[in-house]
This record gives structure tokens, sequence and C-alpha cells, in this order.
């Protein structure tokens, strides 16, 4: 795919899918604006890309949203995709869910992706709408469909973005906008392995592998290649679908 010319914004991109996503925009041709809350993370992905900028903050924070519109419009002239891939998981019941908890989960995972949507489509309506005023590419998870155990919090986050991606998708499909979401399975990443008791191990990894219809956890290149056809024209007649890139784990 080919998105020379194009400016993409990335959340959660020193780390993980974000970070996948990153990469590949930038190896078709984009210029790549990066947010994530981790500054280091973001010099280490900046530095082996060709043309990209960091803007660093916190995504709960709707400052940082317009701050990564600005740059990426003063840097490069326009916004044509963001991927909104930050987010957190906490892994807790209702009951052991205190309201700091689920107050950071939905500030990150619902208020981020709101805000960053926001902000995005305020930029893409005074955009050219030829042949696109703008895509956006939400991270949702099968667990805003399917429902993970012990996961509260992260699971009425997903549903929530689910909704917004479906709520501005309506909105907005008369514009030349369109806003789809990924719904990855389990992906090897480091949010894969975090907030548990303790580290898994291989064989933990392996036990879960074997709940996947096709027995192997999923790799955040996989999940990229989905982002960049929802991103890209092929995709035009896609708007408000929540694509699952789970390796058939909503099946059954
Ligand atoms: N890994 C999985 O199995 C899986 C499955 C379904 C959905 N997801 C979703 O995919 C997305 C990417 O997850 P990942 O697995 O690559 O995770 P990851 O932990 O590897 O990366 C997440 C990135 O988001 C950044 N981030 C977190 N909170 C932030 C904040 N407040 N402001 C700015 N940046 C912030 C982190 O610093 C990190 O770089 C997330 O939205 C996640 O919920 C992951």
């Amino acid at each position: 795919m080919n998105f020379e010319n194009r400016t993409v914004i990335v959340t959660g991109a020193a780390s993980g899918m974000g970070e996948a996503c990153a990469r590949l925009f930038d190896a078709a041709g984009a210029n790549v604006v990066l947010v994530d809350r981790d500054e280091s993370g973001l010099e280490r992905v900046g530095a082996s890309l060709t043309r990209s900028r960091a803007v660093p903050g916190d995504v709960s924070d709707s400052a940082l949203s317009d701050a990564a519109v600005t740059a990426a419009v003063a840097s490069f002239g326009r916004v044509d995709v963001v991927v909104n891939a930050a987010g957190i998981i906490l892994r807790a019941g209702a009951v052991d869910t205190d309201d700091d908890g689920w107050q950071r989960v939905m500030d990150v995972n619902v208020n981020g992706v709101f805000f960053m949507c926001r902000a995005a489509v305020r930029q893409m309506l005074q955009q050219s709408p030829d042949p696109e005023r703008g895509v956006i590419v939400n991270f949702g998870s099968v667990a805003g469909k399917v429902v993970w155990g012990n996961q509260t919090a992260y699971c009425a986050s997903k549903g929530a973005v689910h909704q917004i991606t479906r709520s501005i998708a309506l909105d907005h499909a008369t514009d030349k906008i369109r806003v789809n979401a990924v719904c990855p399975g389990e992906i090897e990443t480091p949010m894969l392995k975090a907030g548990r008791d303790r580290a898994p191990t291989q064989q933990d990894l392996d036990a879960l592998a074997e709940t996947v219809p096709m027995k192997r956890l999923g790799q955040a290149d996989e999940v990229a290649r989905v982002v960049a056809f929802l991103a890209s024209e092929a995709a035009s007649y896609m708007t408000g679908s929540l694509v699952d890139v789970d390796a058939g784990y909503t099946i059954p």
C-alpha cells in the first residue's frame, strides 16, 4: 500500500500494535506523527522512521489530541489518517475494581479515543474531500464483544470504543470521513503480559494460544496490516465496521 504524501497520527506508537502501525505507515511512505506518554519509547521508534515527529503526552488530556492535530498540520499540512491504539488494561472484576482503576481505564481507553476522534474530525472537515477528507481507525477488542473474565472496566471501555466508532461513522458518512475499528484477539504485545499476578511463562502463553481456534497468538504486524487496509482507499466502502482480527476467537 502506498501512503506517500499522506499524514498519519498514531497514538500508542511507542509499543506493541501502535508501534507496528507507525512502522508500517512509515515504510509505505507516510508522514507519521507519533503520540504516546512514553517519551523514551517515542524517541526509540522515531529514530528509526523516515518522516516522523513526536508529540508526547497523555491521551486522556484533550489538549494532547488538539496538539497532535496542530503539530501534524504545521509539519505536514493535513491529517489523512488517525490510528487510536493507546490503551491500558485492568485485570479485575467489578468487586475488585476501585474508583481510581475504573476511572483511569475510562479516561485512557474511552476519553482518549473520543478526544482524538473529535480533534481529527474537526480538522478533516476543513480539508479537501478529494478523494477523502480523512480516515480514523480505532482499536476496539474482542473483549468489547464477547467479554473476558475479570476485566469489567476494560471490556466496558472497548464496548464504548465500538460505539464511538459507529456513532462518528454514521454522523460523517456523507462527509467523506470513514471511521472503523479493528478488534484484535490475543496479540503478543507487552499488554498481553501486563497487569497479571506474575509474568506469564511460555507454558502460560502456550495455554492461551490453545484457546484460539488457529492455536497461536497473533503478532502486532498482523493487526497493523488490517489497520493499513482500513486506512487505504481499498476500504473505500467501509465505515462503522468493527473488524475482528482474532484468528477465529469470536466464532464460537
Ligand atoms: N494485546 C492484545 O492482545 C490486545 C487485544 C485487543 C485489543 N488490544 C488493544 O490494542 C491497543 C494496543 O495495545 P497493545 O497490545 O499494542 O499494548 P501496548 O501496551 O504494547 O501498547 C500500548 C501503548 O499505549 C501507550 N499508552 C497507554 N496509556 C496511554 C496514555 N494515557 N496516553 C498515551 N499513551 C498511552 C503505552 O505507553 C504504550 O506505548 C490497545 O488499545 C489495546 O487495548 C490489545
